[in-house]
């Protein structure tokens, strides 16, 4: 198992994430895209976009506004349910949450116990601070996860707004726009890529929990008898993407949660976990919502949110079937599967499909100071990358450039020598093999898109 310092100082060093606003001394777990972590993203993005919204029936896209009306958080129950169970050590001040310190300490799974459970089983139990080894605490009270801030100058409760906890609600607001713009018939779905916040206790584990990060969601809106069929659908799905991620079987398991354990809104939820360095831990989300969002806004909001089955002109609120993704869990899931240590020729690749690797190709001129060479290989590097994200590299012999697209992932690289101009053609090294083979210069579009497609 790949450790998670070694994939740190990789995003780090390589440029897939740096620390926020660095110069100032950064800000504890918030973290910026770098040239590459955002090109990863990108792409995962756009296969996920092109997997669960274009290739589904009924699905419609959406990217609901950050802030909305504060009583959509009312309605949804996270003004008073979206909390996290808030320990302090009296010793060294640090705070803690109370289920995580159990867990880490007792290996048991405790989440969604009540406040005065969990301060039971710490005192029974002598647990200890993590930080300064001190056994008392205060007593576990609830802290609201749900960012604040204001509209306007004034800063009072009448001018708050939330930072939204999940995209989710965005879409359930916006339920009646869809049915009465496009008056789809049941089932479909909303989907939406966007940033949720939250003001987690213990964030940390580099990428893993953020207080800012990057949900791809789903509402899809069922016929509410029929909610168990399209619920399996949807962890068929979510099998089906995790093989397009090519992450190994024995890597990820399905969880369903306990009944202490369940979201306010959930009757039913399995999570996605991935076997990360610190353990199986939640990757994704998959809950069975029932109508509790839509019902919640009808009524907080006085509008009739039920839909008209088209047949029988019956009125009821759809059932909702919810998969959720996080992208930076996805983002540090796919660097620790596919950090690959080639002892034998010391080196280090990333195996990361074709079309996930931040450059799908890299060009490299033998040499750098001959001007043909330089000439032809930027010629080439030109038509590749109106097809290709395409890299360019002239800097350092030919094997430390090798080496470094290897680190990043690149699957391709093609190298033009003397050979090129007399003959038109190059050689293209293939990642993970190491192989080369002499290609003419007219047929490399095809041969990658061919071989980017074929591993689909
Ligand atoms: N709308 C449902 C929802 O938000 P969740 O289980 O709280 O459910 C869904 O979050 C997914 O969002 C998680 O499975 C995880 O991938 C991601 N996620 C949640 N909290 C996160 C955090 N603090 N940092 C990074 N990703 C997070």
């Amino acid at each position: 198992m790949t450790n998670l310092k070694t994939i740190t100082s990789l995003a780090k060093r390589r440029g897939f994430f740096f620390p926020s606003s660095t110069i100032y001394g950064g800000l504890a777990n918030v973290w910026d895209y770098g040239p590459l972590g955002v090109e990863l993203a990108r792409n995962i993005k756009n296969l996920w976009w092109k997997f669960f919204i274009h290739q589904e029936d009924n699905m419609f896209g959406f990217d609901a506004a950050i802030l909305m009306n504060p009583q959509v958080w009312v309605a949804s129950g996270h003004t008073t349910s979206f909390n996290d169970p808030l320990v302090e050590c009296q010793s060294c001040h640090k705070r803690l949450r109370a289920d995580h310190l159990i867990e880490d300490q007792l290996k048991i799974k405790v989440e969604g116990l009540d406040p005065q459970e969990l301060d039971k089983i710490i005192q029974e139990n002598h647990l200890k601070c993590p930080f300064c080894g001190g056994d008392k605490f205060t007593p576990t009270r609830k802290f609201n996860l749900l960012f604040k801030t204001y509209i306007g100058p004034v800063e009072d409760n009448k001018h708050q707004v939330y930072l939204r906890g999940e995209t989710a609600q965005g879409m359930f607001v916006n339920f009646l726009n869809i049915l009465n713009t496009f008056s789809p018939s049941l089932p479909f779905g909303i989907g939406q890529i966007g940033k949720a916040f939250r003001n987690e206790i213990t964030p940390g584990n580099f990428i893993f929990r953020l207080i800012e990060f990057n949900q791809m969601e789903i509402e899809y809106f069922v016929p509410p008898k029929e909610w168990k069929k399209y619920y399996q659908m949807w962890e068929e799905k979510i099998e089906k993407w995790m093989k397009m991620l090519k992450v190994k079987k024995s890597h990820w398991r399905w969880r369903q949660h306990s009944k202490e354990e369940l979201s306010h809104y959930s009757k039913l939820t399995k999570d996605t976990e991935y076997l990360y360095p610190f353990g199986f831990k939640e990757l994704y989300g998959l809950a069975y919502r029932t109508d509790f969002d839509l019902r919640n806004h009808s009524q907080q909001s006085g509008q009739d949110l039920r839909y008209t089955d088209p047949q029988t002109r019956e009125k009821f609120f759809p059932h909702v079937i919810e998969p959720s993704f996080g992208l930076e869990r996805t983002v540090l899931m796919l660097l620790l599967e596919h950090y690959v240590e080639d002892k034998e020729n010391s080196r280090v690749y990333l195996d990361l499909p074709p079309y996930l690797a931040p450059y799908t190709v890299g060009v490299f001129p033998l040499v750098k100071n001959k001007p043909k060479l330089v000439q032809l290989s930027k010629k080439i590097y030109n038509q590749l990358k109106e097809n290709f994200p395409t890299t360019w590299d002239n800097n350092g012999n030919i094997g430390k450039r090798y080496r470094r697209q290897d680190e990043i992932g690149t699957p391709y690289t093609i190298t033009v020598d003397y050979q090129s101009l007399e003959d038109h053609t190059v050689t293209i090294r293939e990642r993970n093999s190491m192989k080369q083979e002499r290609l003419e210069i007219v047929q490399l579009v095809n041969y990658l898109k061919t071989k980017v497609e074929g591993q689909k």
